[in-house]
């Protein structure tokens, strides 16, 4: 039985963590929320993997307000670089692997095809900059360092794009959303079974130094967020028109990207993993599979 640290598991991706290596026969996940576990704390978190004989660290823990960030720099690079470096300089000296997750929102280049990990990156918000700094500290300082960026998460819980949507879609007879940004959703059940796999790779050979740097992963396809709404709302039972509009029509405090699609290239052959397309995955989520 393997113990697996779950950082902020009061978070969208660490609750799936937690339900999905919960059903698992062979790990024992210790999920600890933001008020249990502060990862900037370095004496809590070594207390932790001491005293819960932790095998594996998914650090999902982050500030992810990406427009507050723009006025609370300092606690976004708390949060997403110190601690992220604390979590790798623990997981180092108890010799342990760690999983850390990322963003697209690192990339902000100039690239219109799919991104490659080893692609330029040049963060233009305080959300990014801080995830690329977490990114960068938790490779320097622990050498088994697995780097998950994933993209534009949503699931049936939390606050994310997907309720959003289906929550304005049943109040308003018209929402206008932007087309010029163009990602790939993530439907958090995926991102969390991929993680599953992963993990069981990196478990059965830690000293395996393929498993380690980072990776990209999002489900199949490009969208932009009109494309992400138009499916939400055409899944549903709202009678909504969704109607496309440009960035610059909601300014927002935070630069967003023009286009972050990931090519998953590195991921699906390194780890063997097949990822359906995220229109597949979104009926699943909205109960239409
Ligand atoms: N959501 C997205 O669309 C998206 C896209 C790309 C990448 N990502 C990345 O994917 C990962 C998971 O995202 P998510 O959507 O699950 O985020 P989330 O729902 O915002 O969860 C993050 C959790 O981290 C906790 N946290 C904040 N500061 C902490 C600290 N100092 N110590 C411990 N926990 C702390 C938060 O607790 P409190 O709320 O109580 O502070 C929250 O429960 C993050 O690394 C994020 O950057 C997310």
């Amino acid at each position: 039985m393997y113990n697996i640290l779950i950082t902020g598991a009061g978070g969208q991706l660490g609750h799936a963590l937690n339900q999905l290596l919960g059903s698992q026969d062979a790990f024992n996940p210790v999920a600890l929320s933001h008020t249990r576990l502060d990862i900037t704390d370095a004496d809590s978190l070594m207390d932790c993997l001491d005293t819960h004989r932790i095998h594996l660290v998914l650090n999902t823990a982050a500030y992810t307000s990406v427009d507050l960030a723009e006025t609370s720099p300092d606690r976004a690079w708390l949060v997403n670089a110190e601690g992220p470096r604390q979590v790798a300089i623990a997981c180092r000296k108890k010799q342990i692997p760690l999983i850390h997750f990322s963003t697209d929102y690192v990339y902000h280049n100039a690239l219109r095809r799919p991104l490659l990990e080893t692609d330029p990156c040049n963060p233009r918000n305080v959300y990014g900059a801080s995830k690329l700094a977490g990114e960068q500290k938790t490779l320097y300082h622990h050498p088994h360092t697995l780097v998950i960026r994933t993209s534009w998460l949503y699931g049936r819980e939390g606050h994310n794009f997907f309720n959003t949507i289906k929550r304005l879609s049943s109040e308003k007879p018209v929402l206008e959303v932007v087309n010029d940004q163009i990602g790939a959703p993530t439907y958090v059940p995926d991102m969390a079974a991929a993680t599953l796999t992963i993990l069981s790779k990196v478990l059965s050979e830690a000293g395996n130094p393929s498993w380690y740097g980072i990776f990209n992963f999002a489900n199949e396809g490009e969208a932009s967020w009109f494309d992400f709404a138009s499916g939400i709302v055409s899944g549903s039972s709202n009678t909504c028109s969704v109607q496309p509009v440009s960035t610059s029509v909601f300014p927002r405090p935070a630069a967003r990207p023009s286009y972050s699609v990931f090519n998953l290239n590195k991921i699906k052959s390194t780890f063997q993993l097949s990822i359906r397309d995220w229109k597949t995955a979104l009926m699943d989520c909205m109960g239409n599979s």
